[in-house]
């Protein structure tokens, strides 16, 4: 049921603020601000080496943000890959490590096979699932649950926030196992977890000032998707919602690679959208709008009050969210992706919910 929603799509980007509250509860023990697995499950964190994270799509974006949460938070070392790719490339697998594999459906068929690759291999495996009676949940040793719900529209948007919530919990969990972070660093960075949930329904708000951007960009032919640190996966996370619903073709990059390739591709015809919270990366972003801004590209800003103010009058458009801790920024900023790409579709008319060529689970290869 759409409810009061035209698509199942818009109604899913509005339910952010339960799904993640729900998610981060699984997780998070918010009076004595700690996390822990559901269940009573544990995982050895102290004793990996390393972890895997294997998914497809969008999930694959996920486990791409929780690479730079593992990494910082619990001195992880994490090799992202792509399904696909891992379950025949012959990786050269550690024996001691973890593999995750990030999963709405919990029955990608290439996902499965890269969980049963690992599992042949004897290495623990656990997966970020929301449909806990999936085949893959059934197969691995840990089940970490997103609990968005039933997620409809072919493009995900619910159930990447969820997993983004999950895998943050765990990096802190991971983080507190193998001593990177102390009780305190546990406690404020729980904290910032709670915090989600009212974030992102402030973030919501801006969705009539999307829908008018949405109009202007929905002509474009290319799109280009900038951002450093975890705002890079969600730059690619934007790009291909924007491709699987209006068709247009957009790519992510890292914003440091601008220079290496891409800034060829810019001119007044290639919309340019910067993500660019407040951390210690913005004047380095800032300044890759700025090069952007000199070849006559058409940059739309998404940042805070801050960030808005620092790239000044340089941007064609700016989206502005609300100011947020940098953990847990792509988390927030999930959402005005989310929006700019739906408005943009539905400006073109294109079937929003079930778009071309595209199945909500992949379970051939
Ligand atoms: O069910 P899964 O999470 O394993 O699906 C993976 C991808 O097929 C999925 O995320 C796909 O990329 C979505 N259409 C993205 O919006």
């Amino acid at each position: 049921d759409k409810g009061n929603y035209r698509h199942f799509m818009l109604k899913e980007i509005f339910e952010q603020p339960e799904s993640t509250a729900r998610t981060i509860g699984a997780y998070v023990n918010a009076l004595n601000q700690t996390a822990a697995l559901p269940n009573g499950q544990t995982l050895d964190f102290a004793a990996f080496d390393r972890v895997y994270i294997v998914a497809c799509g969008t999930a694959y974006y996920a486990g791409c943000v929780a690479k730079y949460w593992f990494e910082k938070y619990a001195k992880l070392p994490v090799e992202t890959d792509i399904a696909s790719e891992f379950r025949y490339r012959d990786p050269a697998l550690t024996k001691n490590a973890l593999a995750i594999f990030v999963t709405q459906s919990g029955e990608t068929a290439d996902t499965l096979a890269a969980l049963r690759y690992c599992k042949e291999y004897g290495l623990t495996t656990a997966a970020v699932v929301n449909v806990q009676t999936s085949t893959i949940a059934r197969e691995v040793d840990a089940v970490l649950p997103t609990l968005a719900g039933a997620e409809v529209g072919v493009a995900s948007t619910k159930a990447f926030t969820a997993q983004l919530c999950s895998l943050a919990s765990i990096a802190i969990i991971a983080g507190r196992a193998r001593k990177v972070l102390s009780k305190k660093d546990e406690a404020r960075l729980t904290d910032q977890l709670m915090q989600i949930p009212g974030l992102i329904t402030q973030a919501l708000k801006i969705e009539d000032a999307t829908k008018e951007i949405a109009v202007d960009l929905s002509s474009a032919r290319d799109v280009l998707y900038l951002g450093r640190g975890t705002m890079f996966p969600i730059a690619m996370e934007g790009a291909l919602k924007l491709k699987e619903i209006s068709y247009i073709h957009a790519e992510g990059y890292a914003a440091g690679e601008l220079k290496h390739g891409p800034i060829a591709l810019i001119d007044e015809h290639t919309p340019v959208v910067m993500i660019a919270p407040t951390d210690h990366l913005l004047e380095k972003t800032i300044s890759n709008m700025q090069e952007v801004a000199a070849r006559h590209g058409k940059v739309l800003l998404i940042s805070d009050e801050n960030g808005a103010k620092t790239g000044a009058d340089t941007p064609w458009q700016t989206l502005i969210a609300p100011a947020c801790d940098p953990f847990i920024s792509p988390i927030l900023y999930s959402v005005p992706i989310q929006l700019l790409a739906y408005y943009i579709a539905v400006e073109k008319g294109t079937d929003v919910d079930q778009p071309r060529n595209l199945a909500k689970s992949v379970t051939v290869e």
